[in-house]
């Protein structure tokens, strides 16, 4: 059911409802409900729900910013993964599954991301062919050359905007091909995770509800009808592709899955890019120990993961009556765990505040949380991310953003809308 009655209803359900709650808890001063609905500053917010405890208690959830707690929760088996339709609030599970939409919505069932064992595991072998280190040292030489293309392209114009022009168009042109989608599909593949990503977030407003629900029609039909053509002139050598035509998963599940890979793999490496860009410009301390020693450009990597993660929080459901640092954790209960926080917890992290490509734990983060969901392309993203970096701070030294960056906007997923930037004066090899 897709009528616009029926998506507003599964908007009222799924975001409206809680963002009702969530409204009145703030202006309670509720710190997780302020944090969620993105008032207030988002550090200042995450060390009041620090304060509170290994778990603060909320009227419908837990949160968390601890380190140790968030690495339970995410690696135990007591807990599942958080589904609307699945909600132990009176009357929401019903209503849920009622305007279901059955579209290919990367946050929720059957994406992996949204499934737990054994549905899960089932999935996460088979798409994970895709990630084997074959496939991955594979593209490590394409996103050199993507990387080196994308920075020909920038070096022609000396007013960019380093979000749109180059940290998006990575991630985006890596996907594309890992799909086998034509390149010409770029610009709708950063359309799709743009206007979905909200809805990673909780309680959001009806509009971009709407908006990411158009955009998943859009990736229905078009991935819908890629695969079909993949099934008619047979696979084209990626993994990915071969999975579309063993027929172990359904139309849904395949195109569900290759959504998950759209919006997980575009929409937060496009952040760490973002992300650690501000970062360097902002240290240039430690930008210049990368140009003593470019061998630390991993390590950097990892402590821009962790003092600015791209993906802010996340949630767990509690399978069964359970405990957790001595809490006693009641079954159908949502954990929320702010990932952000864990990698600022110093209890974990020596002065978590301070931004130090040399810190010895810093790959300790739970950027790409951990346990059976732990992120699936974690080494893509580390290697795009160091690439990334690295060329364009390698190329344009003289790179300037011009203030003021503008942040997204949205909570799970943390990043820049728009890096401004100047690019200095243009390097020879570009003039050619
Ligand atoms: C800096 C970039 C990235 C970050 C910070 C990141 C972060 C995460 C996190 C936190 C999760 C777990 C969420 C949870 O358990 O609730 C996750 C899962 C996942 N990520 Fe990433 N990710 C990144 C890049 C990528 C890329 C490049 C891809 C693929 C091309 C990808 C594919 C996935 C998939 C498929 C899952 C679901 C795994 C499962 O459910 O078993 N991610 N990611």
């Amino acid at each position: 059911m897709r009528s616009r009655p029926a998506v507003w209803l599964r908007w009222a359900a799924v975001h409206g409802i809680p963002r009702g709650f969530l409204t009145a808890r703030a202006r309670r001063g509720e710190p997780l409900a302020r944090l969620i609905l993105g008032r207030g500053d988002r550090l200042a917010l995450i060390e009041e729900v620090r304060v509170a405890g290994p778990l603060l208690r909320t009227p419908v959830v837990w949160a968390t910013a601890d380190y140790e707690v968030c690495r339970t929760v995410l690696r135990h088996n007591d807990f599942g993964v958080t589904d609307p339709a699945e909600s132990e609030l009176p009357g929401l599970r019903g209503l849920v599954r009622r305007v279901d939409p059955a579209l290919p919505n990367p946050v929720e069932p059957p994406a992996m991301l949204m499934t737990d064992p054994p549905q899960h595991t089932e999935y996460r072998r088979l798409v994970a062919r895709s990630f084997s280190p074959r496939s991955i040292s594979g593209l490590d030489t394409r996103i050199g050359d993507l990387t080196s293309t994308l920075l020909d392209d920038l070096a022609r114009r000396r007013q960019v905007d380093l979000i749109a022009d180059y940290a998006a168009q990575l991630p985006a042109a890596v996907i594309s091909e890992m799909l086998g989608l034509p390149d010409e599909d770029r610009g709708r593949i950063l359309s799709w995770g743009n206007r979905a990503a909200p809805l990673l977030d909780i309680g959001i407003p009806w509009q971009p509800f709407r908006a990411a629900v158009d955009e998943l029609v859009d990736v229905e039909s078009h991935l819908g009808a890629h695969f079909r053509r993949l099934r008619a002139h047979g696979a084209d050598g990626t993994p990915f592709s071969k999975l579309a035509l063993d027929g172990s998963l359904t139309g849904r599940e395949l195109i569900s899955n290759a959504a998950l890979l759209v919006g997980a793999g575009v929409e937060t490496t496009v952040n760490l890019i973002g992300n650690g860009i501000i970062a360097l410009l902002a240290h240039p301390d430690q930008l210049a120990l990368l140009r003593e020693d470019p061998s630390l450009w991993p390590s950097a990597v990892e402590e821009i993961l962790r003092y600015d993660s791209p993906v802010q929080m996340t949630a767990r459901t509690a399978l069964r009556d359970t405990e957790i640092a001595g809490t006693p954790i009641r079954r159908g209960a949502v954990v929320v765990m702010l990932l952000g926080g864990a990698n600022r917890d110093p209890e974990v992290f020596d002065q978590p505040d301070r931004f130090d490509i040399t810190r010895p734990n810093a790959r300790e983060h739970l950027a790409f949380a951990t346990g059976i969901h732990v992120c699936l392309g974690a080494a893509l993203a580390r290697i795009e991310g160091a690439t990334a970096l690295r060329e364009l701070f390698t190329r344009f030294p003289d790179l300037q953003v011009e203030a003021p960056a503008e942040r997204r906007g949205l909570v799970t997923l943390h990043g820049y809308r728009r890096l401004a930037a100047n690019l200095g004066p243009v390097p020879r090899r570009a003039a050619s």
